[in-house]
């Protein structure tokens, strides 16, 4: 997929005559429940039909013998439109004396999941159709939850084919109580729920004599009713860069500004490389150099030092920056036929950003006819999943909450698109502040040997096991019967461990929170020196903060594993191996973790290992297994030395 998932194909479709922008209305619906109709309904009693449009039609059906078809007027209007375009969704232009419309039509359920998903069809509302006779399906359920998922909340339902139902109020009632319950759950309230039939013209755009029970609005009196969409302008600036054009001896960053607003002289950052720069002027093409752009417009800045940024980096203001992070947390459409698993790598398209990423957890899989979400290993097509993403490098990013435009991505799988979802960062830190430096004037140098040359000589990646829990818990046997037992089947592995490293190179922390964090960056570091040289590093340290394993994990990159070991504070007490806790009891020790000190356990550990219900062979083989399935090295072709 070349297109970006937040830009629109259709840029210069949307300014209607008079400069006000188009409401863009997604048409939903099974493909057999008439979209097509209602849309050329809708499009003939507005007026907006090109003249002759519909006796060619009628001249065409009297031709091949059948009634007249309202669906090959709009059939007939896309593929006009698309002639020559490869793509598969197609824009009608509908107006009614309050607004123009921009109504957004796919022709098929799968082709609508993906340019609902890829954003390049975003859409400010939608009309969804469903058949009167047919009902609610699996389908119409599906295409709703898509709308909430995707955040778009002003929705217009048309239960079309009244008349194969006789016009009946009662099946009508049925339909609506049923919708209106799901898409309720989902905290969808649809505008208006219309009975239509397009084929003979009631309810679209003004009252039916054959239905004389319905007192609602008609379907485009309730288009009318949708309200503005907020313009992104006032959230904080975010400009994904998609280009760096050397023009003349200046340089040109190119990019559309998804929201906010930028003017000549502000100080912007570039996120994920956090480099800093002032715009010396803005650029537009064909048009004088405006002092300040917002939300919407593509344009290209000059800087007043030159910084190397290449596309990808997204800036914005230095006090409103993305998060940035190498872990997030998303809720995605899974569209490929091979099923999402656990590990499962792929492109991740956010903004203009691209970066190679594995799914590390699918957390859930949710049922969109019950709404139930169940644990689950894989995620077959078509379903909705909460995953967990991970990319090897930081990626600057925001929830889907903070900012619908930049919070929402898309994965590819070669050049498939399979997926497309929106962040949330639920338990996950922002690292931006833990990846500053300090000190300046920094060349930092590059070895010559990478880690994939380090793995294929030794066999296996390098990389670490971050054991964290409570005193007591068994993070220390394990880790040194684990090392034991690998370092036996061949792994180059080493354990770090609390109590030993507290006696050297930290020996001059103590407790205290500050101290503990310090403890733990040093480890987090060394640790990482160790992966990088391709060992297997365990570290046994309580780690009882959060924040501190995540930067830990930072330090490490792709190659950390957070490994919880398990026990509850009863039974880290009872066990008690180095009588600690009677003495933090008797409040001889100060500041002991789980009785006077905090532990936060992780939230999205890679491995949780209970060693309360679980003997130490059994724990050990635990780890074990997880090393076998984690660290084993693929081949793959590496160019040079
Ligand atoms: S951490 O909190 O900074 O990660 P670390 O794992 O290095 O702790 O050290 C924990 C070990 O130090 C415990 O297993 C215990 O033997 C000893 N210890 C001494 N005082 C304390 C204390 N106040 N809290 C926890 N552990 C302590």
């Amino acid at each position: 997929m070349s297109e970006l998932p937040t830009t629109t194909r259709a840029g210069s479709m949307t300014l209607p005559a008079s400069g006000r922008r188009a409401l863009r209305v997604a048409i939903v619906g099974h493909v057999d429940h008439g979209k097509s109709t209602v849309v050329g309904r809708m499009l003939h009693e507005t007026g907006c039909l090109p003249e002759g449009k519909v006796e060619q039609v009628a001249e065409t059906c009297k031709q091949r013998g059948m009634p007249f078809e309202w669906a090959f007027v709009t059939d007939a209007l896309q593929a006009e439109r698309n002639q020559g375009v490869t793509i598969d969704v197609s824009y009608i232009r509908l107006a009614t004396p309050n607004r123009h419309y921009l109504l957004v039509d796919a022709p098929g359920h799968r082709e609508f999941l993906r340019n609902m998903i890829s954003g390049t069809a975003g859409s400010d509302a939608a009309l969804l159709v469903i058949d009167a006779a047919e009902g609610v399906r699996q389908q119409s359920r599906r295409h709703g939850y898509l709308l909430h998922l995707l955040g778009v909340p002003q929705v217009v339902v048309a239960v079309n084919k009244m008349d194969l139902v006789d016009y009946s109020a009662e099946r009508f009632a049925q339909i609506e109580k049923e919708y209106r319950a799901y898409l309720g759950e989902l905290g969808i309230v649809p505008l208006a729920v219309v009975p239509v039939s397009a084929r003979e013209g009631d309810h679209i755009t003004g009252p039916s004599r054959a239905m004389p029970w319905y007192q609602g609005p008609s379907v485009v009196e309730a288009l009318d009713e949708f309200a503005e969409p907020p313009a992104p302008i006032d959230l904080p600036l975010r400009f994904p860069v998609q280009d760096v054009y050397k023009f003349d001896d200046r340089r040109l960053v190119a990019g559309r500004i998804e929201s906010g607003r930028l003017a000549v002289g502000d100080q912007i950052l570039f996120s994920p490389s956090n480099k800093t720069a002032r715009v010396k002027s803005i650029e537009i093409w064909n048009r004088e150099a405006p002092v300040s752009v917002m939300a919407g417009e593509s344009v290209a800045i000059t800087l007043d030092e030159q910084v190397f940024v290449e596309r990808g980096e997204v800036i914005s203001h230095e006090h409103s920056p993305p998060l940035e992070s190498n872990v997030f947390r998303a809720r995605l459409f899974w569209l490929s036929k091979k099923p999402l698993t656990n590990g499962t790598r792929l492109t991740l398209k956010l903004g203009t950003q691209s970066a190679p990423v594995r799914v590390q957890e699918i957390e859930k899989v949710i049922d969109t006819d019950s709404l139930d979400s169940k644990s689950s290993e894989k995620a077959p097509q078509d379903a909705i999943a909460e995953v967990v993403i991970r990319s090897r490098g930081m990626l600057a990013l925001d929830t889907f909450n903070q900012n619908p435009r930049t919070g929402r991505f898309v994965l590819v799988d070669e050049y498939d698109l399979v997926a497309g979802g929106v962040i949330n960062m639920k338990g996950y830190p922002d690292q931006r502040a833990l990846v500053t430096v300090k000190s300046s004037n920094l060349y930092e140098v590059e070895h010559r040997v990478t880690q994939t040359m380090r793995a294929a000589q030794i066999g296996h990646h390098g990389g670490v096991l971050w054991f964290t829990g409570l005193s007591g818990a068994g993070k220390s046997t394990l880790a040194i019967e684990a090392e034991r037992q690998l370092f036996r089947k061949g792994y180059h592995v080493y354990v770090l461990d609390g109590d030993n490293v507290r006696s050297g190179l930290n020996a001059n922390l103590g407790f205290s929170p500050e101290d503990r964090a310090e403890n733990i960056r040093r480890v987090g570091e060394v640790a990482a020196l160790f992966a990088d040289s391709g060992m297997i590093v365990i570290t046994a340290f309580i780690s009882p903060y959060r924040a501190d394993r995540d930067r830990a994990r930072q330090a490490a990159g792709e190659y950390f594993h957070e490994v919880y070991v398990n026990a509850g504070l009863n039974v880290c007490e009872s066990r008690d191996p180095k009588g600690l806790y009677k003495k933090a009891r008797r409040g001889e020790i100060p500041e002991f973790t789980g009785i006077s000190a905090p532990y936060e356990p992780p939230d999205g550990p890679e491995l949780v290992v209970d060693t309360e219900g679980l003997s130490v062979d059994e724990s050990v083989q635990q780890v074990i297994d997880y090393v076998e399935r984690n660290f084993e090295f693929a081949k793959e072709p590496e160019s040079g030395d």
